[in-house]
């Protein structure tokens, strides 16, 4: 009678610690899995791409590619020739420099003048030495009597002295004639025209956007318009979508709520693309994600003269398709796969084997930046840059060849003796840590007058690649060695906080797209910081620290 009593117990006993077992493991997997984001182990590894990924098979690809960019290729932060010690040396050098008033650290030689050196260089064949236009270089070039080979010699180190002792001179007399120039906004720029033409805009956020942009900054972190700009470019609604007229590469200007207007570039390549080693800068296919990282290093450094961009995901057919001018709509097909895509018209990349396609889907990823006001609202200066490439296969720009092209160009150029030649110096370090090899104009609002700082736009082509660092973009700060005070202390700063932990919080914090810049990207970023000191300390030991550091009156 006790034995199936007993058994019946054992069963209940054993059913119940079965159970509980059960229960015990369920609950821990559910609590595991609730703790942990993602259970890594469970998502296929994503191919690991090669050094170099081939434009044909990188562009478009499907986003997930770059998210798990690997790490195969990560790199030693190497490469730079200067340790940290004499960074600081350095960083003392440059303050103790700044506070002593010793005022040009050259001797005047009085029977030396420009007018002279100019004639020489130039052997009186033009007198219009600085008039500038894009085909300037070639006239010049033509205008000379000696070759590249002698110029060398035309230039002694005599008039060197004498000229870099002219430009901080003529530095110092600039300063003091803009000394108390007034903050202007666009905001007073665009008031009046407004006022008389259309008066609505003058209640916009617009508007009051365009009252944080100065001539000094191109907006003011600390203002709530600047906040409020990227809910607008960001989730604003599009009311019409436009290609953009000029431009090798399909940009599309959206009409968003309020007054504004953005600037799409859609996404073309995974994040861990380079750029092939056989193409050239101006072939390179422009990014979305560079024009995203390129606002939030300028950020970083203080500059503010990047017009801010932020990351969107598109409904391509409900944002773009739906809302695109004629023109646009006409280029838009579905593929054999049926996803919405669309060829645009522009002269790199603008067929069907290149079209932008939403993937999955729908789903089209983007970077959009705010729109300044074009003409004829407000004038614009657009400078071809002395640097510029010379966007040919075959032939090379003259700063390429010639040594002296700072003395015997620029520092003769009326145009430059003024914050200008700081300005480009700024740029040139700011082009070298993003890798941008396209910049071949340098762009200002000129209603701002002579006391404006550049606006940095178009940056689709930097972030090319990150295993190598492009020395000749640094060519103006070693060809010239001069540097802006300020600027060299907003080095200083970031360096000692670490560029690339500031730039990575900086996209973690205020940027919606996944990782923008890969480890390999960041890790370049400052070993190129590191590059730009290095260059410094080469010009301070040829001309001093008073020879190289100019203070201009700009921040
Ligand atoms: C040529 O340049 C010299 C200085 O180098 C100057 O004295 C002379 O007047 C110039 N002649 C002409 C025709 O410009
Ligand atoms: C200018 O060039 C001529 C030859 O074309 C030469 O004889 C003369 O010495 C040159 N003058 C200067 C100032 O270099
Ligand atoms: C350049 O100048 C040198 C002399 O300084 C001369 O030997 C050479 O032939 C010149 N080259 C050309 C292309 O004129
Ligand atoms: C340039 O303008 C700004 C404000 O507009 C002003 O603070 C500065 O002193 C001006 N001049 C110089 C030389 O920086
Ligand atoms: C701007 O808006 C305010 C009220 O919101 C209105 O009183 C004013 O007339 C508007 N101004 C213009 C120029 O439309
Ligand atoms: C995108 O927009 C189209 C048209 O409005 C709509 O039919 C489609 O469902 C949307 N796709 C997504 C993923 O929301
Ligand atoms: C695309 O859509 C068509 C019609 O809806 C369908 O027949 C075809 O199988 C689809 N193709 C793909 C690759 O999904
Ligand atoms: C700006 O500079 C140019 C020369 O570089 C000068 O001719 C012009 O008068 C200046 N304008 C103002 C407003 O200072």
């Amino acid at each position: 009678m006790r034995y199936p009593r007993l058994r019946l117990r054992c069963s209940i006993l054993f059913g119940l610690i079965i159970l509980s077992l059960f229960c015990f493991v369920t609950f821990n997997t559910i609590l595991w899995s609730t703790t942990e984001p993602e259970p890594q182990e469970h998502i296929p590894q994503p191919p690991k791409p090669p050094v170099d990924i081939p434009l044909w098979s990188a562009i478009g690809h499907e986003n997930i590619y770059d998210i798990k960019a690997t790490k195969i290729l990560k790199l030693t932060n190497h490469a730079s020739s200067i340790t940290g010690e004499r960074i600081e040396e350095l960083y003392q050098l440059v303050r103790s420099a700044k506070d002593d008033h010793v005022k040009n650290p050259y001797s005047r030689d009085s029977t030396w003048s420009l007018e002279k050196f100019v004639g020489k260089i130039f052997n009186n064949t033009t007198n219009d030495a600085s008039k500038r236009d894009d085909t300037a270089d070639s006239n010049r070039k033509k205008a000379r009597k000696h070759n590249s080979t002698n110029v060398d010699e035309t230039t002694t180190e005599h008039d060197k002295k004498q000229l870099r002792y002219f430009i901080h001179r003529a530095m110092a007399k600039w300063k003091k004639r803009h000394l108390n120039d007034k903050i202007i906004t666009l905001g007073d720029l665009l008031h009046d025209t407004l006022a008389q033409d259309d008066p609505k805009r003058l209640n916009t956020t617009w508007f009051q956007f365009t009252k944080t942009v100065t001539n000094l900054r191109v907006y003011n972190i600390y203002s709530s318009e600047y906040t409020n700009l990227f809910k607008y470019l960001q989730y604003g609604e599009i009311t019409e979508a436009n290609e953009m007229p000029q431009g090798t590469q399909i940009k599309i200007i959206l009409d968003l709520p309020n007054g504004f207007q953005g600037l799409l570039k859609p996404f073309r390549v995974p994040r861990n693309y380079q750029t092939p080693s056989d193409h050239f800068y101006f072939s390179d296919v422009e990014r979305h994600h560079a024009e995203i990282a390129a606002f939030h290093v300028d950020k970083v450094l203080g500059f503010n003269r990047v017009p801010p961009v932020i990351g969107r995901i598109f409904n391509i057919t409900k944002d773009i398709r739906e809302k695109a001018t004629s023109e646009l709509a006409g280029s838009f097909f579905i593929s054999p796969a049926n996803n919405t895509c669309f060829r645009g018209h522009c002269s790199y990349y603008c067929d069907t084997g290149h079209a932008v396609c939403g993937k999955p889907g729908d789903h089209l990823e983007g970077s959009v930046q705010v729109l300044l006001p074009r003409p004829p609202e407000i004038d614009w200066q657009k400078l071809t840059h002395p640097y510029r490439r010379s966007y040919s296969s075959t032939k090379k720009a003259d700063w390429e060849t010639n040594e002296n092209y700072c003395y015997e160009y620029i520092m003769i150029d009326e145009d430059y003796h003024n914050r200008l030649m700081l300005d480009m110096m700024d740029l040139a370090a700011f082009d070298f840590i993003i890798g941008n090899l396209d910049r071949h104009h340098m762009m200002r609002i000129s209603s701002f007058g002579n006391n404006t700082s550049l606006i940095y736009v178009d940056h689709g082509r930097s972030f090319g690649r990150y295993d190598y660092d492009d020395l000749s973009i640094l060519t103006p700060i070693r060809h010239c060695c001069f540097f802006r005070y300020t600027t060299f202390k907003r080095l200083y700063r970031v360096y000692k906080q670490g560029l690339s932990k500031l730039v990575s919080k900086s996209l973690k914090n205020f940027e919606g797209l996944q990782m923008i810049l890969i480890d390999e990207h960041l890790t370049a970023i400052d070993r190129r910081l590191e590059i730009i000191f290095a260059h410094l300390d080469a010009c301070i030991k040829i001309y001093t620290v008073k020879g190289v550091m100019i203070d201009d009156g700009i921040d």
